[in-house]
């Protein structure tokens, strides 16, 4: 049997660059987790559907389970596990709890990823807008009444303190108190 084709692969994931080698064919989730011991990322339908592996890519909403590794190269990634410092995150990690948002959690990283991406693109958002964002990403256990209601949440409270939607086109910016602590 041959070796499988190794490439060599240069990217920053969550703010610290990375040089790696992988194979064409791994997935940017399987990479996280194998090789960069990133294991909040969980994987679920492994085929787009179920949203489980959602996380950032230059900014964006992103399936890690049917992205390539290699097609990352120079590319800004963030994980779950790169928003320990983060504004937004944090408020959605309470408001998550206080409003039982989960149950099992194995959604939640990929949910909470979705979720900081509502709060911080769609500051009106209405139920009903929120829903609509969510249909990407399934919950087996908890429902959704929860998960919506802690999304909610964020959303009245930084509009009744006014606080300034954020410019969509620089989603991958770090919020208020992480830019303080950065
Ligand atoms: Fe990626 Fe389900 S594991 S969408
Ligand atoms: Fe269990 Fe969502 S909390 S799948």
């Amino acid at each position: 049997m041959t070796d499988p084709v190794i490439k060599p692969i240069e990217l920053v994931i969550n703010r610290s660059r990375v040089t790696a080698t992988v194979e064409p064919r791994s997935s940017l989730a399987d990479f996280l987790r194998d090789q960069q011991m990133l294991c909040g990322t969980n994987l679920g339908c492994e085929q787009g559907v179920c949203g489980a592996c959602t996380l950032m890519v230059d900014g964006v909403p992103t399936r890690s389970c049917i992205t390539s590794a290699i097609s990352c190269a120079g590319s800004e990634v963030q994980s779950i596990e790169g928003f320990d410092h983060d504004a937004v995150m944090n408020e959605l990690r309470a408001a998550f709890t206080a409003e039982h948002a989960l149950q099992c959690g194995y959604c939640t990283p990929g949910m909470l990823v979705t979720a900081r991406d509502v709060v911080i693109r769609l500051p009106e958002a209405d139920d009903a807008r929120v829903r609509l964002e969510l249909s990407g990403n399934l919950c087996r256990c908890t429902g959704y009444v929860g998960i919506v209601r802690a999304i909610r949440r964020v959303l009245d409270a930084r509009r009744a303190v006014q606080v300034v939607p954020l410019d969509t086109a620089v989603r991958l910016e770090l919020s208020a108190s992480e830019q303080a602590w950065k």
